[in-house]
């Protein structure tokens, strides 16, 4: 199976991976063929990238860093714990409730199990289920990258539950404000932008109140949104005044942000988020994390079609964990010229480079030129 921009599919290609919607349900099945009107649909929905079947890549299977069964426990977690929280704040009552804390325990527990026993480069591309909660998705997404950072950092375990559940919880704030402001895909006036930056300290107020919470955990909802150059919000702190817990999730989210779909956005890939966060290390965020997420995040997510510095044209099939921006790639083309497949380790050829992705060319031309 091979990735492709949704907008740039083939009609008659077959889809590799089912979509499903956050209540586990199919919307497209797997091997359906993609009509004008399933792929508009598909656009609709805000999916940026799917998966479809490719002779090239026929038995390449692509595994996501965490199984379906968990991810759907911790959505079905997320989704009840949050709306409790959110119906406790409405009513003002006193939280009193153990099980919050309980259930994502569990929760973190199994994230870091299906982390430490998968081999792949974190890839948490998830074109396969359309979220009807960008709160809930973006909420997993964040623990789990934070997770994979603070593991590959030799955090301790009791540290690792602490910025799992800060890094769930982060943006719980956000529960109580209107969807039409959270979703406002244009300019926001100054009231809804305070009103947006709230949700920092609202988190905070609410987490602290969790019993069995570390207090260190609501410092990471409170933290989150501050930045090195003392240009973040809601306290405008500077360097190591940050929490390191909020250095690490801060830029776990805004990466997840920028590299998910959006029904206002589209998607970047991996390689275009990182070089954003890049564009801002020196500023925005602590360099060692964004170095770390370099190190951990896979780059260029199996399946994705690159074109190489000499002309080459292939599709990434596997990770190399000790340098994650050079792959195995599945050569097929070389030029206009498509050429018997056969894989190229890019570890063990260094005078080649990855010069552009899937949407930068359209292989088209190569099809066109060999039929
Ligand atoms: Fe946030």
């Amino acid at each position: 199976m091979r990735l492709v921009e949704t907008k740039s599919v083939k009609v008659g290609s077959r889809l590799a991976k089912a979509i499903y919607n956050d209540h586990d349900a199919i919307l497209v099945h797997e091997g359906v063929e993609l009509t004008d009107r399933i792929i508009l649909r598909l656009q609709e929905l805000g999916v940026s990238y799917i998966y479809i079947q490719d002779d090239v890549t026929a038995n390449l299977v692509i595994q996501q860093s965490i199984s379906e069964e968990t991810r759907r426990r911790a959505i079905a977690a997320i989704r009840s714990e949050f709306s409790k929280i959110t119906n406790e704040i409405t009513i003002k009552k006193i939280f009193n409730d153990n099980i919050i804390a309980k259930d994502f325990t569990i929760i973190i527990g199994k994230i870091l199990e299906d982390i430490t026993n998968n081999e792949d480069a974190l890839t948490l591309l998830s074109e396969t289920i359309i979220y009807d909660s960008y709160i809930f998705s973006h909420s997993l997404n964040v623990t789990v990258y934070t997770l994979g950072l603070a593991s590959y950092l030799n955090y301790s375990k009791k540290q690792l539950l602490e910025i799992g559940l800060g890094a769930m919880l982060h943006d719980v704030g956000k529960m109580v404000i209107p969807l039409h402001i959270l979703n406002k895909p244009g300019r926001l006036t100054e009231d809804e932008f305070s009103l947006i930056k709230s949700h920092t300290t609202v988190g905070y107020e609410i987490i602290k109140k969790i019993p069995n919470l570390a207090l260190v955990s609501a410092h990471c909802a409170l933290q989150h949104h501050e930045r090195m150059d003392g240009s973040g919000y809601p306290m405008g702190r500077k360097g190591n005044d940050i929490h390191p817990y909020a250095k690490i999730i801060a830029v776990c989210d805004v990466f997840d942000a920028i590299t998910s779909n959006r029904s206002y956005r589209k998607a970047m890939l991996p390689h275009e988020g990182l070089e954003l966060l890049y564009a801002g290390n020196a500023t925005l965020y602590d360099r060692e994390v964004v170095k770390a997420l370099r190190n951990v995040c896979a780059i260029y997510p199996k399946g994705l079609s690159v074109r190489l510095s000499d002309g080459r044209i292939g599709i990434v099939i596997k990770q190399n964990k000790e340098v994650l921006s050079r792959p195995v790639v599945r050569i097929y083309a070389d030029g206009e010229r498509k050429v018997e497949p056969y894989d190229l380790d890019m570890l063990l050829q260094f005078n080649v480079t990855i010069v552009a992705c899937e949407k930068a060319f359209n292989d088209e031309k190569i099809l066109v030129a060999n039929s």
